[in-house]
């Protein structure tokens, strides 16, 4: 089927190991699709939407113990220990080897091994890179087929080049005279591993999201990070938006949340004020590259939305909703008599009768949630009604801003800008969200997910921050993005959100955007450049005076317990942990104590 030796050399060897009935190489064409759907309907797997609500659409439901990313089965398997770091598991990769070359011995008995050649970026793209996934799940092949540029095209991309091989299977074996189930997978063992010596991925045991859509998670971000620590670039868990002033100006900016913090609401954000346009060029991972000018440039590496589906709906993600009108996977969402879907939050009214994504009947007065929490819709990004117009340049986009947001009811501020690059490496490596009262006496806890990273990085986080800091110094100071810190979530002492969010977001982006074309409209502060009530743009919104300035409030107590909290969290990285860090944080309790808050 190809050329490259080295691809068809790892193919014939893990035919040997994994023993399947039949090898299929993956073109990527519509019929390629429409068949593996329709034998996915065949299979029981995937059912076919109502083709006047969902056109080219289908509904699935995994098992019950396979519906999320493994993080305590997931492994960094570097050969040293320090090298993966404290935030990784980590086993030696010889003893990995040993107990995968076991598990996937004879995995694939009675199955077909499909080979998916794929790009993660625009088709032959500097800032691209190609991986193929070997799969023995039908419902990985055509998700894949959504979220990246799969098929014969990236094999023609590829030619003799070098390739990121990802090996995958459900676990599951089919002895001869037994019948398939709907969704394969182990339940007994579960291993998603990265060998970053080698720049390999083995994942086994699960079918889900980023545990077996191997591109996503586990190579855009974990091996991708490596590959960028050592040559130059950066490979980031964020979003990309283009935002056009009414004057016509426009400026990229590149943003990291922690997961379920409202990534792809932003992304497709629906600007609250008239002139001001957000589009989207990608709403999870961002690979980040010097261009000749010398300015960070970026794209999205993935070709679709692998989104959070409850919660979703036409007041909070208008343009979601749009995207998912057809050519639409669903998993684990639930299922109208009609043959559409529904999710928790879709609609204010609850449909009368569902079956949920156990397959059970359900009507609103069976107390449980209809979807599973992380319910997914996997949909092709060119669908979107915002999509930036340049989200397939080959170049990428110029980034001019970088957002880290936090999920805190308290002490951080709404928003503030980093004195320079080394201070926002700073921002972002404490980033850190809340738990919320869904978990009893949790309420408050903190927990940090530096660069919103924290089970995505293929490496020692302290690292990473060394490798952010080196970044800044490859640049003179006014190519490089401006960083931003954000907390759409802080609340005041009753409980209650201060800021409204979706939309009115944009009035925070028009305060960066601002800052970034030259506005002097901040005020210096302990913590950084912060806009003061007047510098905000709040024409026509409903909030208080007060409300506005407590979320603009910075506590000088809080902040000193946060330093402390931050101190504790930097102990684990021991002498990994850059100087420079340890600078900023001494720099910020200096400019605290001093202060006259
Ligand atoms: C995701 C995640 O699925 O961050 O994007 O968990
Ligand atoms: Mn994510």
């Amino acid at each position: 089927m190809t050329n490259n030796q080295k691809l068809n050399t790892w193919v014939k060897q893990v035919a040997q190991m994994c023993e399947p009935d039949s090898i299929h190489w993956c073109t990527g064409s519509d019929e390629e699709y429409s068949q593996m759907c329709e034998l996915l309907v065949k299979h029981g797997t995937f059912i076919k939407l109502n083709s006047e609500k969902k056109p080219n659409s289908f509904y699935c439901r995994s098992q019950a113990s396979d519906v999320a990313r493994v993080e305590d089965k997931t492994f960094i398997c570097s050969e040293k220990n320090i090298d993966a770091g404290p935030t990784n598991n980590w086993k030696d990769p010889k003893e990995m080897k040993n107990i995968l070359t076991g598990l996937f011995k004879g995995c694939m008995k009675g199955r077909t091994m499909y080979v998916i050649p794929y790009s993660m970026g625009p088709l032959g793209s500097k800032i691209s890179y190609i991986g193929v996934e070997i799969t023995d799940s039908l419902y990985v092949v055509v998700n894949m087929r959504i979220m990246t540029r799969m098929g014969r095209k990236a094999l023609d991309v590829l030619g003799n080049g070098d390739f990121v091989p990802c090996l995958h299977s459900v676990g599951m074996p089919l002895k001869t005279g037994v019948s398939d189930v709907s969704w394969p997978s182990n339940n007994e063992h579960k291993y998603i591993v990265h060998f970053p010596e080698d720049k390999s991925i083995w994942s086994y045991g699960s079918g889900y999201g980023g545990n077996a859509l191997l591109g996503k998670k586990c190579f855009a971000l974990r091996i991708a990070s490596i590959m960028a620590r050592n040559e130059g670039w950066l490979a980031e868990h964020m979003l990309i938006i283009g935002i056009t002033s009414p004057a016509g100006i426009k400026k990229y900016f590149a943003a990291a949340f922690p997961s379920a913090s409202g990534k792809t609401n932003l992304a497709m954000l629906k600007s609250s004020l008239p002139g001001w346009k957000v589009e989207c060029v990608g709403d999870d991972i961002a690979w980040l590259k010097f261009g000749e000018d010398g300015r960070l440039y970026a794209i999205n590496p993935e070709a679709g939305f692998f989104g959070v589906a409850p919660g979703t709906s036409y007041s909070t993600n208008e343009y979601a909703m749009e995207t998912l009108k057809s050519n639409s996977i669903f998993t684990n969402v639930a299922l109208t008599p009609d043959y559409d879907i529904w999710w928790e939050g879709m609609t204010e009214e609850k449909p009368a009768k569902l079956t949920d994504w156990l397959g059970k009947e359900w009507t609103p007065a069976s107390g449980t949630n209809a979807a599973h929490p992380n319910a997914r819709f996997t949909t092709p990004a060119r669908q979107c009604p915002v999509i930036d117009p340049d989200w397939e340049d080959p170049i990428g986009v110029p980034i001019s801003a970088m957002i880290f947001g936090g999920r805190r009811a308290s002490v951080i501020p709404l928003v503030f800008q980093a004195f320079n690059w080394q201070h926002g490496t700073f921002l972002g490596s404490t980033l850190s969200s809340e738990t919320t009262a869904a978990a009893a006496g949790e309420v408050g806890k903190v927990r940090r997910d530096p660069f919103a990273m924290l089970p995505f990085s293929g490496y020692n986080m302290g690292d990473y921050f060394s490798h952010w800091l080196t970044i800044g110094k490859s640049a003179a100071p006014e190519k490089l993005p401006k960083i931003f810190y954000v907390n759409w979530f802080r609340k005041n002492p009753q409980g209650k959100f201060l800021w409204p969010g979706y939309g009115e977001n944009m009035r925070v982006l028009k305060w960066i955007f601002e800052r970034v074309t030259g506005s002097e409209n901040a005020v210096e502060t302990p913590i950084g450049y912060m806009p003061d009530v007047s510098h905000l743009d709040v024409g026509g919104l409903n909030i208080s005076i007060s409300d506005l300035t407590e979320i603009l409030k910075i506590n000088k107590d809080e902040w000193l317990k946060e330093i402390e909290g931050i101190k504790e969290f930097y102990k684990i990285f021991g002498d990994r942990l850059p100087m420079g860090l340890n600078n900023e944080l001494v720099a910020l309790e200096n400019r605290l104590m001093k202060s006259t808050l």
